[in-house]
């Protein structure tokens, strides 16, 4: 028995097998349990000896199982390490940090410029009334962009079309000398590859007396060199806005172009990047400014457009998508 027993021990190959074979060696029912049980049934002078040699061979049995029990959870372990290896030398996961998106970036290197300058960043509400959008800022009744077909309303109200709003309530508020820029999402019925029935613009607008367009020039080429680069010039084409006069729309000229041209340039090696003006005397009339008094220059620009310029987008699209592999590259 005792070398049938050491033998079954000695070839258990898991724990689970072990033990079954202690219980059926040692358990309730077990082989030497029974033998231990019919000692009873013995005559009493032999009941001593055959107690002595069961007690000794349940040691036995007990000693050998516990030790193959030792070695058999050693091996289990090292399998389980084996399967679960881990190399703690290797570079740890890398976790993707977002950032801001890239017209708040442009907005805010636009703004630092401005401010650099003197200019005062201030805010207008995104939901206007028609007049502080339009009659104010001298856009009559027929004017194009008065059409339902460029703005959004809802009753007499109407999401404002451009930031120059934001000017009547400024000039409102306060008296000159005026430095202000103002940034904000404005809103036209409008989208292709060049227009966002939601973009951003910055306004701005400076008013005290003797300004001329002088200052307007040399402010904005100021601009244009800070952010496109110190070689750039700018020009200033004749256009129209009802609220100024005259209106320019300002150009700025390419960068060093190689043998190829000048990629982003299109055939004139300017680049339009902004509408601007000198105030127009109805839109002073309209805030109780005294147009002999106060001149002043306004201008505004598109956030998105600067931003496609800069860096070469050619889909005003690609800033709303949210492809990871565009917005990455800022
Ligand atoms: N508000 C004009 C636009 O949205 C831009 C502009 C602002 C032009 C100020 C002149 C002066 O197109």
């Amino acid at each position: 028995l005792r070398e049938q027993a050491l033998r079954e021990i000695n070839a258990a190959t898991d724990l689970q097998q072990l033990e079954k074979i202690r219980v059926s060696l040692l358990g309730k029912k077990g082989t030497i349990t029974e033998q231990m049980k019919n000692i009873a049934s013995l005559p009493v002078h032999e009941r001593p000896g055959a107690g002595k040699i069961l007690n000794e061979l349940k040691d036995a049995v007990q000693r050998a199982i516990e030790q193959k029990k030792e070695m058999l959870k050693k091996i289990e372990s090292q399998i389980i390490a084996r399967k679960y290896w881990v190399d703690v030398t290797l570079p740890g996961a890398r976790r993707n940090v977002g950032h801001r998106h890239p017209i708040s970036l442009m907005l805010e290197e636009i703004e630092s410029i401005f401010v650099s300058m003197g200019f005062k960043v201030v805010e207008g509400p995104e939901i206007e009334d028609v007049w502080h959008n339009f009659d104010a800022l001298n856009t009559p009744e027929w004017h194009p962009a008065r059409d339902e077909h460029d703005s959004f309303y809802i009753n007499d109200l109407l999401l404002r079309t451009h930031t120059s709003p934001v000017q009547i309530r400024t000039m409102m508020s306060a008296k000159p000398p005026i430095a202000i820029i103002s940034p904000g999402r404005v809103y036209r019925r409008d989208y292709d590859a060049t227009h966002l029935p939601m973009f951003t613009q910055v306004e701005g607008l400076y008013v005290d007396e003797n300004v001329s367009v002088g200052h307007l020039k040399y402010t904005l080429e100021r601009f244009a060199q800070m952010v496109f680069g110190s070689e750039r010039k700018i020009r200033l084409r004749p256009s129209f806005f009802p609220f100024t006069e005259p209106s320019f729309e300002v150009d700025v000229s390419c960068g060093i172009c190689n043998g190829k041209g000048c990629q982003a340039c299109g055939y004139t090696g300017w680049l339009e990047i902004l509408g601007a003006g000198m105030v127009h005397p109805n839109v002073f009339k309209s805030v109780g400014y005294d147009s002999e008094k106060w001149t002043g220059f306004a201008f505004g620009m598109g956030v998105e457009r600067i931003a496609m310029l800069k860096y070469n987008i050619k889909d005003i699209r690609d800033f709303v998508k949210n492809d990871k592999r565009f917005l990455e590259k800022f």
